[in-house]
């Protein structure tokens, strides 16, 4: 089957939302080891990004970046570093896609910096703004040497708010290693991101429009000074939110990636499960040329009607 460029698909109208202008694909917590050593002796960190890429240029989506919300490498080794970027620049090359790096708490700057980003080694935070397009993407460092939880420095925070100071055309995205929402899991508490109140000082009724993080191994959404907040699965292994209370259990298994679609009104950010499963229905792009042929009238009578000939979708 012919893969559709989303372009095109992104062109068709057929509900009452126009197209999203920007496509932000949301990646996180990769853990990397030197040497492809197994994470844990026994996690496969690379295989679950390949098919995640895969999964990227198989789909035909052309997305604006690829930002990978930190703990890259699992200890800062130079190797980790250089594979994961040989791996993710070669697919982002492929999709037209910028690639966007945040530093996590298993990150080390300096390598960060010369192994990962090309730079001059510094042990300064990595914190960085990109334009995407007119979407302005803050990448902030929320790492604090030598420690796992997360801070950032008033330093940080007086930056933040200056480059905030001047309204970006289609606002700002954050993205931030520790989110800075709950989490039911005890033991990560120990590990969140403090001082949040200084933070939502500084972002409250700015161009914020969404808060990208990591770090908690499992996809969940919240809201933090009014702005949404959505965190990526990690692609090496997950934390399941249904362990027995008071456990912390980590797992092989329903690791994923995020789209986060930018329409002019609001954000989107849909869960992708990573992996190769049995197709169960199936509509192609010749079908979706044949509904968008019809008028609002005929396609409702085509695919909404119940209990028509082509069957039903959710
Ligand atoms: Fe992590
Ligand atoms: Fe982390």
């Amino acid at each position: 089957m012919a893969v559709v460029p989303n372009q095109q698909i992104q062109q068709i109208q057929m509900g009452q939302h126009g197209p999203a202008s920007h496509l932000i694909v949301h990646i996180s917590d990769t853990h990397f080891l030197g040497g492809s050593r197994a994470l844990y002796g026994t996690v496969d960190t690379d295989t679950p990004v390949r098919q995640a890429l895969a999964q990227l240029e198989r789909s035909g989506l052309r997305p604006d970046a690829l930002v990978f919300t930190g703990d890259i490498a699992d200890t800062g080794e130079a190797d980790a570093y250089r594979r994961v970027r040989a791996l993710v620049e070669a697919s982002a090359d492929r999709l037209g896609a910028q690639v966007v790096w945040v530093m996590g708490n298993h990150d080390k700057r300096a390598a960060f910096r010369t192994d990962l980003l090309g730079q001059a080694g510094s042990d300064a935070p990595v914190d960085a703004v990109f334009d995407l397009g007119g979407v302005r993407l803050i990448a902030l460092d929320s790492s604090v040497p030598g420690y796992h939880h997360g801070e950032l420095a008033p330093s940080q925070l007086d930056w933040l708010a200056d480059v905030l100071g001047d309204p970006a055309p289609h606002g700002t995205v954050l993205a931030l290693h520790h989110p800075p929402i709950p989490t039911m899991i005890p033991l990560m508490s120990i590990l969140e991101l403090r001082g949040q109140a200084r933070l939502a000082e500084v972002i409250a009724g700015t161009d914020i429009r969404a808060i990208l993080g990591g770090h908690l191994h499992y996809a969940t959404t919240g809201l933090f000074a009014g702005i949404p907040v959505s965190v990526a699965a990690a692609t090496c292994y997950t934390l399941d939110a249904s362990a027995p209370q008071g456990e912390l259990v980590g797992q092989s298994g329903g690791q994923s990636i995020n789209l986060v679609h930018v329409y002019d009104d609001q954000i989107v950010h849909s869960t992708v499960p990573l992996g190769e499963f049995d197709v169960a229905t199936r509509f192609d792009a010749a079908f979706l040329a044949r509904m968008q042929s019809l008028s609002p009238e005929e396609r409702t009578e085509a695919f909404s009607r119940q209990a028509d000939s082509t069957g039903s979708v959710a």
